[in-house]
Order: C-alpha cells, then structure tokens, then sequence
C-alpha cells in the first residue's frame, strides 16, 4: 500500500473506546469532575474507524462533534460509564480505556439545589468509592483474546508507577503519560510510553494524539486473536 493509505487491519474486529471525563453530581446544578478533554479517545476512536474496525466509543462529557463511522454512547457518570462499557465489550475484540473515571462520588445526591444557611458552616461531602471499570474488563474477559487497554497519567517516577498499575489492573497494555504544567490535558500532542503485560516498553515520540493513537491499534491489533 501507498504511504499515508490506511490499510484495513481492523477489518471485521469491534473495539471499543471510553473518551472524556465523568461527572459526579452533588445536586441538580453541580458535580465532582475533572479536565480530561476527550481528544485523546475520539483519535483513538477515529484511527480505529479508518482502519477498519466497527467501533463504539463510550463518551464522557466531551462536547467534541460526533466522529463519522462511530456508534456513539454518551454517558455522565462513572456508574453509568461502567454500564456503556461492559455492555459494548461483550463481543469486542479490544476495549480502550481512555476515559478519565472518578475514583468517587457523592454518597448522596440531593434532588433539589443546595442552599447556603445564614451563619452555617457548610456541610461536608461524603464520597464513596467508583467501580473499577479497568480491573472489572481485565479480570471478566466477556471473549478469550480480548485485549484490554488502560490510560495512566502519572508523575515522579513514572515508569515504576505505570508497571506496578499494569498489574493491578490486569490489562495488557497501559499507556502511560507523563504529568505536568502544560502536559496532557486538553493538548493537542502527546508523548508517552505503552507498558505491555509482556514486559514490552513501547516509546512514543511527543507528537499528535493521532500518532499515540495509531501505536496503540499496531499493539492491539498484534496481539488480537
Ligand atoms: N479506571 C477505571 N475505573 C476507575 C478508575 C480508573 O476504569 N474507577 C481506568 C481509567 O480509565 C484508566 C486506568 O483505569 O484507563 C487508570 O486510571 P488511573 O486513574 O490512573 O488509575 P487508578 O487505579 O484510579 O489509580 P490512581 O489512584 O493513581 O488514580
Ligand atoms: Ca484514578
């Protein structure tokens, strides 16, 4: 095939790919969330389309424009992303964690606006703790040869921090970036390494999500069944 002619090698596979961030809501009006943009997990829902596969992407508050050729799935909160997914990975052949999910909510949620009381302290938020959604896919493979894919942003040491999640999560590929001013979130580039069960380290350059992306499919799609 010609250079920058997608070859098809997804052809026949479903994958799918959580995108965005969850939100928790405290009431009508407010929530618990976080800054992952979603770009990260529509490239890999693109790449994947233009290489063939049927994809549905799972997608957290993100407000990106649809992805063309996708089955869109969109979710708010980490129970509900929980749901999308395990139901979507029943006859996938890979599931892509690209979703920012948070590790809490509210215990409760209060159907009416939280009001301020004259001269009160404000009350505290409780949080409970989310299902682990990645651990959950890793442990009940709904298919044998299904390949599971995680998202870690870390800082410090980032490596040793990204195999020792590997492990607990019991996916086979963790794709680690990174942390810092600048870094990440809402950016258009990234730069990362891709942890594989296998003991494989796989650098990526800083370049494009798009790029991250298609070195993620390469993986996967190696080590498909
Ligand atoms: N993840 C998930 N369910 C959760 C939390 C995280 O499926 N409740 C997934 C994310 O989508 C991501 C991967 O797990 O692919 C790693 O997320 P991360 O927040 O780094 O992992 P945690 O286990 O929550 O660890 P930490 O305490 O560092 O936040
Ligand atoms: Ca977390």
């Amino acid at each position: 095939l010609a250079r920058g002619v997608t070859e098809p090698d997804l052809k026949g596979r479903h994958v799918v790919v959580s995108a965005g961030g969850t939100r928790e809501p405290l009431d009508p009006v407010r929530f618990l969330g976080n800054r992952s943009s979603g770009k990260q997990g529509y490239a890999l829902a693109r790449t994947a389309a233009a290489r063939g596969a049927r994809v549905t992407l799972i997608a957290a508050n993100t407000g990106l424009p649809d992805p063309a050729g996708v089955d869109i799935v969109p979710v708010g909160t980490a129970v509900q992303l929980r749901e999308a997914v395990l139901k979507a990975a029943e006859d996938a052949d890979a599931v892509v964690m690209a979703a920012a999910v948070a590790d809490f909510r509210p215990e409760t949620y209060a159907a009416g606006k939280i009001k301020k009381k004259d001269g009160q302290d404000p009350e505290p938020i409780v949080l409970v703790r989310n299902p682990d959604i990645l651990a959950e896919v890793s442990a009940d493979r709904a298919r044998p040869g299904q390949v599971v894919v995680g998202f870690a942003a870390e800082t410090d040491d980032v490596l040793a921090n990204g195999r020792t999640k590997l492990a607990r999560k019991g996916c086979d590929l963790l794709v680690v970036n990174e942390v810092g001013e600048r870094k990440t979130f809402g950016a258009e580039e990234n730069e990362a390494v891709v942890l594989g069960a296998d003991g494989t380290e796989t650098p990526v350059p800083h370049g494009p999500k798009e790029a991250l992306a298609e070195i993620v499919w390469d993986l996967v799609a190696r080590r498909m069944k």
